[in-house]
């Protein structure tokens, strides 16, 4: 594992930018693992200036998200295929059909089996780009008593939905329900960078990385995985 600390949110940014672009520099086809929350939109924004600056094309990249809510329609400015369209997406020059996030409104079995051809499909992932729940969550991967591998549906606990209601009017309007890709998917990633920035994940990262492997923290799994990158950002 390597463990970088950076100063500052921008630096962590442009760090974990870097290892996509490089990615995508050495293999044009590549298949990007990305995710939504507050951290990695710095990470994006990187990306879209590289792209703009002519040094990364992504023309023929290929992207699978983590997750998405149950119930959002992709239009819905609160679903995580709308958050990708908007912080990446619509930015760059990747073709639309070739990026993949979970369907929120399909019926559910149906979607996270589609899900799971449709990675094996591409040939897994290259590049991983994963945050951290204050509880270890990774994805929407919850504390559970044992870790779940294929792409599943999830009724998300308290602690998750009350941290993310703060994109919703209220905590009422916040889905009880997501679809993950799995444990197993994710660290089949031939790479895997984790970004996470500020002191209030400084505990759960430390916990992970340097605690017992324990499905009660989803992402101490991690610890397990050939070749990891986390940069933790004190910012
Ligand atoms: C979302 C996802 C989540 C987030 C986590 C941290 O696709 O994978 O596991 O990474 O909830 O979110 P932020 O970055 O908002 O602290």
């Amino acid at each position: 594992m390597e463990w970088i600390t950076t100063e500052t949110y921008a630096e962590m940014s442009r760090k974990a930018a870097n290892l996509f672009a490089a990615t995508v520099i050495l293999k044009p086809n590549a298949v990007l693992g990305l995710a939504t929350g507050s951290t990695p939109i710095g990470t994006y924004d990187r990306l879209v200036e590289m792209y703009k600056a002519g040094d990364v094309d992504f023309s023929r990249v290929r992207t699978v998200n983590l997750d998405e809510y149950c119930g959002l329609d992709p239009a819905n400015d609160q679903s995580y295929r709308w958050f990708m369209n908007h912080h990446l997406f619509h930015r760059i020059n990747i073709e639309p059909s070739n990026t993949y996030v979970p369907n929120g409104l399909l019926e559910p079995e149906r979607a996270c089996a589609e899900y799971d051809q449709t990675i094996e499909r591409l040939g897994g992932v290259d590049i991983q780009l994963l945050g951290i729940g204050l509880n270890g969550h990774i994805g929407f991967n919850e504390p559970h008593d044992s870790f779940d591998l294929g792409t599943h549906v999830i009724k998300l606990s308290d602690s998750t939905r009350a941290a993310n209601a703060r994109f919703f009017a209220s905590i009422d309007e916040v889905p009880k329900a997501a679809i993950t890709v799995g444990m197993r998917t994710i660290m089949q990633a031939k790479r895997i960078v984790l970004v996470a920035n500020g002191p209030q994940k400084y505990e759960i990262v430390k916990r992970a990385f340097e605690g017992e492997v324990t499905p009660a923290v989803p992402a101490s799994i991690l610890q397990l995985h050939p070749n990891i990158t986390v940069i933790y950002s004190k910012e």
